[in-house]
């Protein structure tokens, strides 16, 4: 990619991000610039990233094509009122704080600015993110397009139209893996019931579940089919399911998105 980027708040998300954009040869160490609030952490970020990091984000972004802001959500207003004079139409702004929306930082920034918002997840500091993007007032296709390309080096990439739809994202992909944690640890609870060393159990359990989602990513078949697969007539599973069944976990789950979804609702407002 012939860009450079600025990435204002090199930490776990920012960082990571960098790093993966340079593993992958998205880009070469010198398109990037990073920063971070204290000297320190911009010391220590350039060591272990292999970029240049600055404290000075007016800085950072002036030679920039494309701006990433990975501040905390409460940080945002200050970076906006920081960066709004000086970022200009041509620059491409990309924000990941979770329930700040587009017009948020579009109102902060010169008339024209596009800007893109990106909703990316834990696993993405391991390569296996999911990123949801939505695009701002100004932004188009070529926008969208440059972004999808970063975020690949992340995970999977996917795109909404209605931004409304972002606290469905955050309910739902943004807070899924908390979900997953549960889910595993529970297995896992289950597995040292029945006998098995803790360590070893947790590690069932998580394999499970990651060879259950790679089949679901992988086949492109309903889930419900290939749990089918799984239950034999009169066999064990089918036990396993109605227990399930029993504790109401689908109606568990499905109000554990529906909340997290109102509540990202409610923090966009
Ligand atoms: N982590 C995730 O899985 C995840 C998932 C989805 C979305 N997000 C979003 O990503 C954003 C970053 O999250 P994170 O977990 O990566 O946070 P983090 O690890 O706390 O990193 C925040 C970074 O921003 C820097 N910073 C703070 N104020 C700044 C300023 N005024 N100018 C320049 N840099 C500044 C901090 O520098 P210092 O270290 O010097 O303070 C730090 O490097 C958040 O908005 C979050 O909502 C994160």
């Amino acid at each position: 990619m012939d860009k450079t980027i600025a990435v204002i708040g090199v930490g776990k998300l920012g960082g990571t991000l960098c790093s993966a954009l340079v593993e992958r040869g998205v880009l070469a160490p010198e398109q990037l610039v990073g920063t971070t609030a204290h000297p320190a952490s911009a010391e220590r970020a350039a060591a272990q990233l292999g970029i240049r990091v600055l404290t000075d984000n007016k800085e950072a972004v002036k030679e920039a094509d494309l701006i990433v802001l990975a501040v905390k959500p409460q940080g945002m207003g200050q970076v906006l009122e920081e960066l709004g004079p000086v970022i200009r139409p041509e620059q491409l702004v990309l924000t990941l704080a979770a329930a700040v929306t587009t017009r948020f930082v579009e109102d902060a920034l010169a008339t024209g600015v596009p800007v893109l918002r990106a909703m990316p997840n834990l696993p993405a500091l391991i390569g296996k993110g999911m990123t949801v993007l939505c695009a701002g007032r100004r932004a188009g296709p070529v926008h969208v397009a440059l972004a999808r390309e970063i975020f690949a080096a992340v995970g999977q990439v996917a795109e909404i139209d209605s931004e409304d739809l972002m606290d469905a994202a955050t309910g739902l992909s943004g807070s899924g893996p908390a979900y997953g944690y549960i889910i595993i640890e529970s297995l896992a609870e289950g597995g040292v019931k029945a006998g098995l060393r803790r360590s070893l159990a947790t590690t069932m359990a998580a394999q499970a579940i990651l060879g259950a989602a790679a089949m679901v990513l992988e086949t492109g078949q309903h889930p419900a089919l290939l749990k089918d697969m799984v239950t034999t007539p009169a066999g064990t599973t089918v036990n396993g399911l109605m227990a399930l069944e029993e504790g109401n976990i689908r109606v568990a789950l499905i109000k554990a998105v529906e909340a997290a979804t109102a509540k990202a609702k409610e923090l966009s407002r």
